[in-house]
């Protein structure tokens, strides 16, 4: 099969695509700066890809077919505080992943987010134009800019996920999940809504879209637009948990920190016409996500992440 680099093979999609792609047969080729993964079928790399150089360095050693670039800065507020780490890490660092893909010849699929729309709308399509509003999500669209720039042929995925760490920090389903089972209230914004995917079956699309000649802006999202409050009600429906602990509140109770878009729900016709089926509802990928913690997923997820001492980052840091 296909040898795969993954960047961020540590991080939330990036662990999860790289189980999925290990499952399909694939050779995966993990990419991480300080949390690199250990595994015996992985080729496992540790680099800081903004570092200038070093990305064509580890595609011109390594030869993959395929590349799926997710390492980013994801942290919004850090995001916000710090622009130039924003930029240098979202921009530049796609830029030079894209330049070295283009080198060797390997399809390069580039992972953005939703948070390049402003909000205002909800319902994007491709073709909408962007308008972001917080330092992480300029940073993104200029990253998609550069990558298209540099590597026209390269797939520009925006999404917006959930799913089970590998590494001990809470995606926005984890930290619902955690406050539902300790019974901690918590706040369920009423006024933010998105069309989150479960990155086990992001990584499903990823990997049929890979060989397909499919180039440009694609939007690979959830089949359903939900605001995060009754996001945190479907899980705890899902994990059969009382939903007493979520009180609905809005956006602006918020601490300060970066400007949040709040209608940020994407269409994803496109998507559906390529992969020949609609994409997937709710529920059934919160029933996937919560048998994943049990069927011996989760533990292997874990199993690929060496664990230096590491600190938990709360849901609005993580997204
Ligand atoms: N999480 C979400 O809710 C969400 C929503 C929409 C879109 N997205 C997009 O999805 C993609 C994946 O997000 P994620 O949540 O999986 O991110 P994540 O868990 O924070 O992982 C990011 C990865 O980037 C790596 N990285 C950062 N700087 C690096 C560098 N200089 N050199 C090499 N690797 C570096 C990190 O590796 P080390 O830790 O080893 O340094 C880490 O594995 C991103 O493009 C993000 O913008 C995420």
């Amino acid at each position: 099969m296909a040898r795969l680099l993954i960047t961020g093979a540590g991080g939330l999609l990036g662990a999860n695509l790289a189980l999925a792609a290990m499952a399909a047969g694939h050779r995966v080729i993990a990419v991480d700066f300080l949390h690199p993964i250990r595994h015996s079928e992985v080729e496992s790399v540790q680099a800081d890809l903004s570092h200038p150089g070093a990305a064509l360095q580890v595609f011109a050693a390594h030869r993959p077919r395929w590349a799926v670039h997710c390492a980013a800065a994801v942290d919004v507020d850090a995001c916000e505080s710090d622009p130039e780490t924003a930029f240098r890490l979202n921009r530049d660092m796609a830029g030079q992943v894209a330049m070295a893909a283009r080198a060797v010849g390997a399809r390069l699929v580039h992972i953005s987010t939703d948070a390049v729309f402003d909000g205002e709308r909800g319902g994007y399509a491709e073709e909408d134009e962007p308008r972001p509003v917080s330092v992480y999500g300029s940073s993104k669209l200029d990253g998609e800019r550069v990558v298209l720039d540099e590597c026209p042929e390269a797939l520009v995925v925006r999404t917006n996920i959930f799913g089970w760490n590998a590494r001990p920090k809470l995606s926005l389903s984890e930290w619902f999940l955690e406050r539902l089972r300790r019974g901690e209230r918590c706040t369920g914004f009423t006024d933010v809504s998105f069309s989150p995917i479960a990155v086990g079956d992001l990584s499903l699309c990823l990997l049929r879209l890979l060989p397909m000649p499919v180039f440009g802006r694609l939007h690979l999202a959830g089949g359903e637009t939900i605001s995060k409050y009754e996001f945190g009600l479907r899980i705890a429906r899902a994990f059969h948990l009382s939903p007493e602990p979520i009180v609905p509140g809005s956006v602006d109770s918020m601490r300060p920190g970066a400007r949040r878009a709040r209608r940020l729900g994407l269409e994803v016709h496109k998507a559906e016409a390529l992969l020949g089926a609609p994409m997937p509802a709710l529920d059934p990928m919160l029933r996937r996500w919560r048998q994943e913690e049990t069927d011996g997923t989760l533990d292997r997820l874990r199993g690929l992440v060496a664990r230096p001492a590491d600190t938990n980052q709360d849901q609005e840091g993580a997204r």
